[in-house]
């Protein structure tokens, strides 16, 4: 279908503690892109207590949604397309949004398509001032994943390699709550490992050399808890500076090897520990030495946000003519 510069999609993602709603005309000019964390609220529990953040979306969304169609001036009878994460993430947060979503597509007489997260991840560069075409390897990289999915083109993708245990980012959170960092911990450790010693502690890096492409943290979090049993006052600037070589070290040997492995000379990296500048800097710099050009979409449109699902939606519809039925139901496992 052709471009339709008139053809507005609203946005809707609620899959964990942020609320966001986004507008976005065709298939990638983003005209408002509204995230509301709760991290907050979350932070006294050390992570995100389900019930509370189904709550918090739902006394949120609606004023997010005024808000949003605020900000661009438009009514909500001007819409053409709502789209709503529909999985993976918390069942409670999920039918929050998707209720919503389905709610105000029945309202308005428009059809309603439910997003893959994941997919949304990876479908975030599209947005960005410079999109990268496929063939490219994508690595999901956030607190609640991390794969390397290999994206021929756009609508197909196939996971090559993917966590067994904890996501990059989770284990970063619990090694910051055992550091006494508060919630969510990432970019803290990210700030303080700028003051540390990368080499002070050498800490493990499990199955980076082991065959194929999955990934494991868990070890890690646990070589963290035993060496802060042994060494309480061990300063939190090295230890989150080890702690990244480790994490950093791992992403950037799988994602190189996939990448060469599946003849890519692209390399996209997605999701909240895409923020982190350690990676940004050494991944970059590995790929230029192996032809590979890396590329990390901008802060926004990593961390979790509806902008990304605004894309993924209006893409499936316009692109693949998709749509769901108002009877889809929220999908905690889904996987890409
Ligand atoms: O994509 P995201 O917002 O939500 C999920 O889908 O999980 O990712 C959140 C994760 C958290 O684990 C957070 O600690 C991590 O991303 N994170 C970072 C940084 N900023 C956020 N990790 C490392 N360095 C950062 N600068
Ligand atoms: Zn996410």
């Amino acid at each position: 279908m052709a471009k339709d510069t008139s053809f507005y999609t609203l946005g809707i993602e609620t899959s964990c503690d942020e609320t966001a709603v986004a507008v976005l005309r065709g298939e990638r000019e983003l005209l408002a892109n509204i995230v509301y964390s709760q991290v907050d609220l979350h932070a006294k529990y050390g992570g995100v207590v389900p019930e509370v953040a189904s709550r918090n979306h739902l006394a949120k969304l609606p004023i997010l949604v005024r808000q949003v169609l605020e900000q661009v001036s438009l009514k909500p009878s001007d819409l053409s397309l709502i789209a709503a994460t529909y999985g993976p993430g918390l069942v409670g947060p999920l039918l929050i949004g998707l209720s919503h979503g389905k709610g105000l597509a029945y309202g308005l007489g428009i059809p309603f398509i439910g997003v893959n997260h994941l997919e949304a991840h990876i479908l975030a560069s599209r947005l960005m001032d410079d999109p990268v075409e496929p063939p490219f390897m994508g690595l999901v990289v956030s607190g609640g994943h991390t794969s390397l999915v290999e994206v021929p083109a756009f609508g197909t993708y196939k996971t090559v390699g993917s966590t067994v245990d904890d996501a990059a980012g989770e284990a970063l959170d619990k090694i910051g709550k055992m550091m006494g960092i508060g919630y969510p911990a990432g970019k803290e450790i990210d700030r303080l490992a700028k003051e540390g010693n990368p080499q002070a502690i050498d800490f493990p890096r499990p199955m980076m050399t082991s065959a194929g492409f999955d990934f494991s943290f868990a070890g890690l979090k646990t070589s963290v808890l035993y060496h802060l049993k042994k060494h309480p006052r061990e300063k939190v600037e090295d230890v989150s500076a080890s702690v990244l070589a480790s994490v950093v070290d791992i992403l950037t040997k799988k994602s190189i090897e996939a990448t060469r492995r599946f003849q890519m000379k692209k390399l996209v990296v997605v999701g909240g520990v895409a923020a982190n500048s350690h990676l940004r800097t050494q991944l970059t710099e590995a790929g230029a030495g192996k032809g590979i050009r890396v590329t990390f979409a901008p802060i926004p449109l990593c961390t979790d946000n509806a902008a990304m699902i605004a894309a993924t939606g209006a893409f499936r519809h316009l692109q693949l003519g998709e749509a769901h039925e108002l009877s889809l139901s929220p999908q905690p496992s889904l996987s890409i």
